[in-house]
């Protein structure tokens, strides 16, 4: 398998149970949403955006993993917030505090 510079992961699990599932909210736009931004900031290190399923932190959705880091991102719910991760971790290698598991209040649980 190819290894890429910057490799995101995002939860699009769903479930029909009533437990909260990334794939629910949002978590396919956020795909396009990453790719989109990816480019119009020029990004130039290799880069995929893959599907995946539950990431274990389905409370604190939707989840994105960046690697080879291993940081978690958390209540991903906009076009700002992925522009940010972008821009802010991806281009200047600043993670955004705000959007981190280790961050997450209580309330996202
Ligand atoms: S459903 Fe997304 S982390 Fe579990």
């Amino acid at each position: 398998m190819k290894k890429y510079d910057i490799h995101l992961f995002v939860c699009l699990n769903e479930r029909d149970d009533g437990r909260p599932a990334c794939g629910k909210k949002h978590g396919e736009k956020l795909i396009d949403i990453f790719k989109e931004f990816i480019k119009k900031h020029n990004i130039k290190a290799s880069w995929r955006v893959n599907k995946a399923g539950c990431l274990g932190i389905c409370n604190y959705g939707p989840t994105v993993a960046v690697y080879p880091e291993g940081v978690f991102y958390v209540n991903v719910q906009t076009e700002s917030d992925v522009e940010e991760i972008v821009i802010s971790h991806l281009k200047n290698n600043q993670p955004v505090n705000r959007l981190l598991l280790e961050n997450a209040s209580i309330e996202n649980k």
